[in-house]
């Protein structure tokens, strides 16, 4: 029976998955490793509203768990040594250079926590890819440990995240399924065994489903392209509804009660964001091309080439709107997550309908309740569209929505937090220059309500 896990990377799926790991299981001892000091030191604050992420619930969890049987750490060679299981959650960005940019992802992270777990080991490990992984990272993972270790045993498995940010708690307490791939051998089976038992602590055995170690990477990927063709093929029909005067929360509702396609991720938006959609589709279209399956690849990569084309609509149809120029005009950005009830931000449909409108002249002013200021700016940066100095000028940052909308031309609705709803609409009109527009890349305000008020209203697809 396992007794100590590891896991290496400290972001949003370890952080969050090892959490629960370690309240659900209070005879394990579970240690979370991470190379970045400063994250660390935040998930051993004393105050746990301070965390690096936010999570509803997880607070609760790090509370009664940390000290007792979660710690966190950077050092990595201790915690790799005393485990008997490790999970690997580092991040796997798509890659910035050679071959295979902008669509095969990096696994130099993962190739480097090989390395180091190989280095460390005396005894035998389970190794458990935790993180997105194209398929077939298992066995570059274990090359790596059989060619360069110290002669003990490694058996790797693969143990996708279907976690949603947002949801991850409640996702993690009660998970639709757990998979879990290995080898077929007796030790594969085996280690599948282990996993498997931890995971019983808390979730029904006829939910944890086993299969091979490549059905389960490609899964994942599977998965998630899966979900985000739906955003995608609504996302596509609004853009028609707004030409024929339908609605598409109509159509969404009306397809949506037909059991077999069913009611979920269904809701149009400005367009989908996270670290995964995107990032596993082009997963997807790289393995697809390097098969040589160029209409599989091609079938796929449109999902993401409609996801672009919906950002760049609704930042051109605000520039439209606006009487053909936004230059040297106030844009409110209400909301800079890629969701809700989270402070991630990457690949948040926000930050391209920024840099849109940044590059016409607008000014922005952001407003987000959990994004921190340092991350916008960073967001931005990273595009290298313009200079960080050029990007300070151009987005002024809000701990006050209404101050946000102080003299603005426009809303626009990037993330779909709650507490939009509940502003006081009216003071947010009489402060704004008019005619006021809002642009609800979410369709989650009052249009009526909006509308009495004096505000010009646009919402996505009807
Ligand atoms: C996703 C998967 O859901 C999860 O199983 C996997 O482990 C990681 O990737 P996540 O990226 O955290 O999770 O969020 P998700 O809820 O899937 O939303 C992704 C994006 O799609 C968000 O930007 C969201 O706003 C958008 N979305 C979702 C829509 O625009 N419309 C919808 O109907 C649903
Ligand atoms: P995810 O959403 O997949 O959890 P994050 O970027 O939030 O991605 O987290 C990944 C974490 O992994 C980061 O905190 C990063 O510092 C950490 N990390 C990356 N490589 C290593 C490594 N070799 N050893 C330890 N931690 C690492």
């Amino acid at each position: 029976m396992i007794k100590n896990i590891c896991c290496i990377g400290a972001g949003y799926v370890g952080g969050p998955t090892m959490a629960v790991i370690a309240q659900k299981c209070p005879h394990i001892k579970v240690t979370v490793v991470d190379l970045n000091e400063a994250r660390i030191k935040a998930w051993n604050n004393e105050d746990v509203s301070k965390l690096p992420i936010y999570e509803p619930g997880l607070d609760e969890v790090v509370k009664e768990a940390r000290g007792r049987n979660l710690f966190f750490s950077t050092d990595v060679d201790k915690a790799i040594d005393e485990a008997e299981m490790i999970f690997i959650s580092v991040n796997t960005p798509t890659k910035t250079y050679g071959v295979g940019k902008g669509m095969a992802a990096d696994l130099k992270y993962i190739e480097l926590c090989a390395r180091q777990i190989a280095r460390v080991a005396k005894t035998n490990k389970i190794v458990v890819e935790k993180s997105t992984l194209p398929v077939r990272t298992a066995q570059a993972v274990k090359d790596i440990l059989d060619n360069t270790g110290n002669g003990v045993q490694f058996q790797i498995l693969s143990n996708p995240e279907f976690l949603a940010e947002g949801t991850a708690i409640e996702d993690l307490f009660q998970p639709d399924r757990v998979l879990i791939g290995g080898d077929t051998t007796p030790e594969g089976q085996q280690a599948i065994n282990a996993l498997v038992e931890v995971y019983a602590n808390w979730v029904d055995k006829d939910k944890i489903l086993t299969t091979n170690v490549w059905s389960s990477e490609l899964s994942k990927l599977t998965a998630n392209a899966f979900l985000a063709q739906r955003v995608s093929s609504i996302n596509a029909l609004s853009e028609l509804c707004e030409k024929t005067g339908a609605d598409v929360n109509e159509v969404a509702r009306a397809i949506g009660t037909d059991s077999r396609i069913g009611s979920k991720f269904l809701k149009s938006s400005v367009g989908f964001g996270g670290s995964c959609f995107q990032k596993d589709i082009l997963n997807l279209v790289y393995i697809a091309k390097s098969y040589g399956l160029q209409e599989v690849a091609d079938y796929w990569e449109q999902v993401i080439i409609m996801n672009d084309h919906q950002k760049r609509r609704f930042a051109k149809n605000i520039i439209n709107t606006l009487y053909n120029t936004v230059s040297g005009k106030k844009i409110a950005f209400l909301g800079w997550a890629f969701k809700k009830d989270t402070n991630d931000t990457r690949e948040s449909a926000a930050i391209y309908v920024a840099d849109y409108l940044l590059a016409e002249q607008a000014k922005i002013a952001v407003y987000d309740p959990k994004v921190e200021t340092h991350q916008i700016y960073s967001d931005l940066d990273y595009l290298e569209s313009r200079s960080p100095e050029e990007n300070k000028k151009g987005i002024s940052i809000f701990a006050n929505p209404y101050e946000a909308c102080e003299n603005s031309h426009a809303i626009a609705v990037l993330t779909e937090w709650d507490e939009f709803k509940f502003y006081d609409w009216q003071k947010i009109y009489d402060a704004m220059l008019k005619p006021a527009f809002v642009f609800d890349g979410r369709n989650i305000l009052d249009r009526e309500k909006l509308e009495k008020i004096g505000f010009k209203y646009q919402g996505i697809g009807k």
